[in-house]
């Protein structure tokens, strides 16, 4: 009984990952994608530790239906910020949507009581700054949300540790929050201009051993974002760690 139930697991397995496989094959395709460079990850980790923390799970629960992140990269976010919750500063982040992730951060922030700011900036009218590099991005995508699609967000959770800053970032915002130093930002703005003008911003505020997350990294739409990534991650004053799950994290090490 117990061998057939193994067997019929193991085929239902195998199943599955032939599926995937030949789907990600076809996403292989239909995107002209080159199969020498790019394929379609499929992990067999399985330690999830979303699942065990109940806090993260309900915050997650009531943050979902705004946010475009996957719960892998939501996990990272909240446990990243614990992780620097020693490190001096606010939290900062660009390309915040309908307040998805930003809710999170801030939800994660309050319960460690770190006391910083939360600084939740986008145009709300879309991307801006593509360029070449993002030839899944013509501008204007993710216009779909307006401020107070956030706000109401952040008073259903009772979020009271939050800025919500409206305008290009960080031409249009960037000055209201200049004389702050920052503890993680989390950069998910879909263009390489973009992404470059906030880290370039962000660098000299970003406290020793804060951490700068950049979404977008290794997703074909968003090319401009890995170009950004490998640009940037041979300087010495940093660590990059190419996060296979759609994240790079850059730890700063010197000042
Ligand atoms: C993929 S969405 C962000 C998703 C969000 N973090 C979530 O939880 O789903 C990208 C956002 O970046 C914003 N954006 C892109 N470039 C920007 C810039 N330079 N300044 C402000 N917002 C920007 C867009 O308006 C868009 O809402």
């Amino acid at each position: 009984m117990v061998r057939r139930a193994k067997k019929a697991l193991a085929r239902g397995g195998k199943r599955f990952f032939e599926k995937a496989l030949f789907a990600g094959r076809r996403l292989l395709v239909e995107r002209n994608l080159d199969p020498a460079r790019d394929s379609v990850i499929i992990s067999w980790a399985t330690y999830s530790p979303w699942l065990q923390d109940a806090e993260f799970r309900s915050c997650h629960a009531a943050i979902r239906s705004h946010t475009l992140v996957d719960v892998y990269r939501c996990w990272e976010l909240w446990h990243l910020l614990g992780q620097v919750r020693a490190v001096p500063g606010d939290v900062l982040e660009v390309g915040t949507w309908r307040g998805g992730t930003g809710a999170l951060l801030a939800s994660r922030a309050g319960g460690l009581g770190l006391g910083a700011e939360i600084v939740l900036c986008d145009t709300f009218t879309g991307v801006v700054k593509t360029g070449a590099q993002d030839k899944g991005y013509r501008g204007g995508e993710h216009a779909d949300t307006a401020l107070p699609v956030v706000q109401e967000l952040l008073r259903r959770l009772g979020l009271a540790n939050v800025r919500v800053l409206q305008g290009i970032f960080p031409e249009d915002t960037g000055g209201s929050a200049a004389d702050r130093t920052f503890r993680l930002c989390h950069i998910d703005v879909d263009a390489y201009r973009s992404a470059k003008d906030v880290l370039d911003w962000v660098w000299p505020r970003l406290a020793t051993g804060g951490v700068v997350v950049f979404d977008d990294f290794g997703f074909a739409s968003t090319a401009g974002i890995a170009q950004l990534v490998h640009e940037q991650e041979r300087r010495t004053d940093l660590v990059c760690v190419q996060n296979l799950n759609g994240h790079a994290v850059f730890v700063k090490t010197a000042g």
